[in-house]
């Protein structure tokens, strides 16, 4: 191992490519994901040649495409409202507000009340260049700020085929593990990824858990007319500083391992059998 080089971690996200070295604590660059279209596209000379490696059957779109799925609620509000954004700078300025002005609210109706009577203190204003005139252009920012990430708790405001909020998935997931291990686990709820970084995400995933959890209790207490009194399970949902990149530094982590070199595949490898050969690796079996 002297002498070589850290291995290069590189997690390829809907939003952002995350790249640096094993070992350390953050990505060292984070780009924009490039977008991975299907051969029968034919982009490039190659592609014939490259459907035959053992990737024919997958059928992924990375970036742009993606990241417009995830990405929509601000969007959409916003061109409810037809301010002048540009429309080709509509996607860019949607995530620039919503990384920059939203948070998650405890509870909406206070939150439109507390906007009604102080919107100076409440509002915010977003300038932006149009990429083509080079004018500068404004954007008033108001309920978007709390009704963008609302949609983590209540799906049904953007499409009412989605009505299960974040709260409940976890609360049943949590549900489906042994017994034994659900009170642990209910203790170590651990956040990962970009949007889990609005202000106030853990918190209210965990107040949401909680109220789930406490109301199944007190089915259970009522039912037997109280005669068993369950012990109050406690919620615990961590917030923590790798957050925003722990997917990463798990990659990082891995790699600094001295094993990792035992389970990789070698780029010779590669260009010898194509990109099939990542459908298979020693830690993690064999990917469908
Ligand atoms: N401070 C922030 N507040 C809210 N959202 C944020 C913040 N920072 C980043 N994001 C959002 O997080 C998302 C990117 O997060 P992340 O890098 O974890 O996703 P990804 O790895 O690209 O996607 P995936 O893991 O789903 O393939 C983007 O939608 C981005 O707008
Ligand atoms: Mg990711």
């Amino acid at each position: 191992m002297t002498g070589r080089l850290p291995a290069c971690v590189i997690d390829v996200g809907t939003g952002y490519t995350k790249l640096g070295f094993a070992a350390n604590k953050e990505p060292q660059f984070i780009i924009p994901s490039a977008i991975a279209i299907k051969e029968s596209a034919k982009v490039g000379d190659q592609s014939a040649r490259r459907v035959t490696k053992g990737v024919e059957d997958l059928d992924f779109y990375i970036g742009d495409e993606a990241f417009d799925a995830t990405g929509y609620s601000v969007k959409s509000l916003l061109r409810e409202r037809e301010v002048g954004i540009p429309p080709e700078q509509s996607l860019e300025t949607a995530k620039a507000i919503k990384e920059r002005y939203s948070y998650i609210c405890p509870d909406i109706a206070k939150e439109f009340a507390k906007y009604d009577a102080e919107p100076a203190k409440w509002m915010r204003h977003y300038e932006g260049i149009n990429a083509i005139t080079k004018q500068p252009f404004g954007v008033d920012v108001g309920y978007e700020r709390f009704l963008g990430p609302e949609i983590f708790f209540h799906p049904e405001f953007s499409n009412p085929d989605f009505t299960t909020p974040l709260s409940e998935i976890v609360d049943t997931v949590i549900q489906n593990c042994p017994i034994d291990v659900r009170r642990p686990l209910y203790n170590n709820i651990v956040l990962s990824g970009g949007s889990t970084m609005f202000r106030d995400f853990g918190r209210r995933l965990q107040r949401d858990i909680k109220r789930s959890v406490d109301a199944r209790l007190r089915i259970s207490e009522n039912l037997s007319e109280g005669r068993i009194k369950p012990k109050p399970i406690d919620v615990s949902v961590i917030s923590h500083h790798m957050q925003r990149y722990a997917v990463w530094f798990g990659g990082s982590m891995l790699a600094s391992t001295p094993e990792f070199y035992q389970v990789c595949h070698t780029k010779a490898a590669y260009e010898e059998y194509g990109p099939g050969i990542c459908r298979h690796n020693p830690v993690f079996g064999t990917m469908t």
